[in-house]
């Protein structure tokens, strides 16, 4: 229960990878904040399964592209728990097509929810980190922030902005105790995958040399290594979870 007393805030945590680190989380003893945009039973689910393992939890709607949406929905945690110790930025879409079929609204919506979703939950939290003088930061980018890929490419501008945003933030919070450190996933298996056509696969599976997808819990792994005491000196850094897909 390494993380006994402390409070996570995880975005986009009623499905998929983010889930699976909320249940990490809580599993090592915070209390996490299930964040969801939509899918309210989902996120319900998680708070549930959080619960039922002995651990604690509750909702939090809001859309992380919203920046008054964003401070209104941390405002309502630190004034209940007085603070936050941990946020995952998790929360993220795709909409993948070649860059010339790509609409303006596609480019706003991918880069509002990834990239400065990540921006705005960060700020909200970061000042209540700095007076305490703790905290865990970790934003959820992706392998194609780190090698593009075809059709993918406001997914990769918008990873690769977490990124950067990861480093610039390392060495602005650093002096106080705060990490911030990045999770590149590779090819985990979750509803965003799921959608993928089967040769797209196939494709993806050969270049694999563990020769399988991950899952949400191996990413979850690494998170909530980097959420404990155990990683005080790791900041700034990008960790991949792709199963050798990209070795860098
Ligand atoms: N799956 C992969 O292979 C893979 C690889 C690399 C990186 N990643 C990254 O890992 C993260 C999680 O991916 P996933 O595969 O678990 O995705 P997913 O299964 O599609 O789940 C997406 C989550 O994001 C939430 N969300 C979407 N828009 C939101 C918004 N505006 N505000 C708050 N929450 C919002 C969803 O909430 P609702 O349920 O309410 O809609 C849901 O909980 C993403 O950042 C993704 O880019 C995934």
């Amino acid at each position: 229960m390494i993380l006994q007393g402390q409070v996570a805030l995880v975005t986009g945590a009623s499905r998929g990878i983010g889930r699976a680190i909320a249940l990490d989380l809580a599993k090592l003893g915070a209390h996490v904040v299930v964040n969801y945009a939509t899918n309210a039973a989902a996120a319900q689910e998680t708070v549930r399964a959080i619960v039922e393992s002995g651990g604690s939890g509750e909702l939090a709607l809001f859309d992380v592209s919203d920046e008054r949406q964003v401070d209104s929905g941390v405002k309502k945690v630190v004034d209940q728990h007085k603070k936050i110790d941990i946020v995952v930025n998790n929360a993220g879409v795709t909409s993948d097509n070649l860059l010339v079929r790509l609409k303006a609204e596609d480019w706003d919506r991918v880069l509002g929810i990834n990239l400065k979703g990540t921006v705005h939950c960060t700020k909200a939290v970061c000042l209540g980190m700095l007076r305490e003088r703790y905290g865990r930061i970790i934003n959820i980018t992706s392998v194609v922030g780190q090698t593009g890929n075809a059709g993918q490419s406001v997914y990769a501008a918008s990873k690769a902005g977490i990124i950067g945003f990861t480093r610039a933030m390392a060495r602005e919070l650093g002096s106080r105790g705060i990490t911030v450190n990045a999770v590149a996933p590779g090819y985990i298996e979750t509803d965003m995958t799921d959608k993928l056509p089967e040769d797209l696969k196939q494709k993806f599976l050969r270049s694999i040399p563990l020769g399988r997808f991950g899952s949400g819990a191996e990413v979850a792994a690494v998170v909530s290594f980097l959420a404990s005491p155990a990683a005080g000196y790791i900041t700034g850094q990008v960790i991949g979870v792709n199963g050798g897909l990209l070795m860098a």
